[in-house]
C-alpha cells in the first residue's frame, strides 16, 4: 500500500541515495536542524531519545554523533529500511518494527523525533497522541516535513506557465528520475511520495491540527523554515501537569 511500510520496503536500497539527490543533499542540515531545534537547550537531564519512523537510522546517527545521548530507540514498519541501519547505529541504539500509532513500551523518553515521516502515517493523530503518552511531562517532539502549500499559494499569483512547469516538475519529474535511479522501478511510489507532500496541511495547519488533538497537552515552542517555507520544522512540548 503507498505510504506504509511496504511501500518503502520496495524503494530502501536506494533511499538514501534518491534523497540526497532529491534535496540537493540538503537533508542532511535539515536533520541537523531539527536536532538542534528538539535537543537543546537541554530541559529534562539525560536524553533519552524515540525516532519516530526512523527508515534509514540517518536521524539517529546525526543524533548519536552530535549529542550525549543515554539512548536511542527508532520505530519504523519498514524492515528493509531498517536492514540499512546497523553500520551506522552506536551501541545504546535499539531499532523496533512497528507502526507510530501501534508502538507500546514501559519506557518513557524526554525527547521524539520525526522526520519526513508524519505524512505517511495513517493515522496523524494516534501517532502523535501515542508519542504524547510515550514522553515525560516536559519532553519534546520536533516534527520536521515538507509542505509545497507555501510553493502553491505563492504560485497561484504568478504566470500560468510557471505554475504548470513547476507541478510538472513536482509531479512527473521527479518520479521519473526516482524510477530511473531505482532500477526502472517503482514510479508509483515515487509519485506517492510528492503527491503526499502536495495533501499535508500548510505549516500553519499542522501546528493548529496537532494542538487540537485529543491529547491536547501540547504547546508549540518552537518553529522554523527553510526553502521559501517548503521545509518546516516545529517542536512542541508535552505540558507539565503543574502548567
Ligand atoms: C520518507 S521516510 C523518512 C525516513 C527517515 N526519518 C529520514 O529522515 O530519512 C518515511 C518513513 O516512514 C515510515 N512509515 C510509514 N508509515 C509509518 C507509520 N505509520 N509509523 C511509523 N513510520 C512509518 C516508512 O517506513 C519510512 O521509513
Amino acid at each position: 500500500m503507498l505510504g506504509s511500510g511496504a511501500m518503502f520496503d520496495s524503494i530502501a536500497n536506494f533511499y538514501d541515495n534518491v534523497n540526497t539527490l532529491f534535496t540537493f543533499a540538503q537533508d542532511k542540515q535539515w536533520r541537523d536542524a531539527l536536532l538542534e531545534m528538539s535537543l537543546t537547550p537541554p530541559t529534562l537531564g539525560p536524553i533519552r531519545m524515540l525516532d519516530i519512523a526512523c527508515g534509514t537510522c540517518e536521524v539517529m546517527a546525526a543524533a548519536a554523533s552530535s549529542y550525549t545521548i543515554e539512548k536511542i530507540v527508532g520505530v519504523d514498519p519498514s524492515r528493509n529500511m531498517l536492514s540499512r541501519c546497523a553500520a551506522k547505529l552506536p551501541p545504546q541504539a535499539t531499532i523496533v518494527i512497528s507502526n507510530a500509532e501501534d508502538f507500546a513500551t514501559t519506557e518513557k523518553f524526554t525527547v521524539s523525533t520525526i522526520a519526513f515521516g508524519i505524512r505517511n502515517m495513517k493515522d496523524r493523530e494516534k501517532a502523535v497522541c501515542n508519542i504524547w503518552n510515550l514522553l515525560e511531562e516536559g519532553g519534546r517532539l520536533g516534527v520536521l516535513e515538507v509542505s509545497y502549500q507555501p510553493a502553491f499559494s505563492l504560485l497561484q499569483h504568478d504566470s500560468t506557465v510557471l505554475r504548470v512547469l513547476i507541478s510538472y516538475f513536482i509531479h512527473y519529474v521527479v518520479p521519473i528520475i526516482g524510477f530511473v535511479v531505482n532500477g526502472f522501478k517503482n514510479f508509483a511510489e515515487y509519485k506517492h511520495l510528492v503527491d503526499s507532500i502536495e495533501t499535508f496541511p500548510s505549516p500553519a495547519d499542522f501546528v493548529t491540527e496537532v494542538l487540537n488533538y485529543k491529547c491536547s497537552g501540547w504547546r508549540h515552542i518552537k518553529t522554523t523554515e527553510r526553502n521559501f517555507g517548503t521545509i518546516k520544522i516545529d517542536v512542541f512540548e508535552k505540558i507539565k501537569l503543574e502548567d
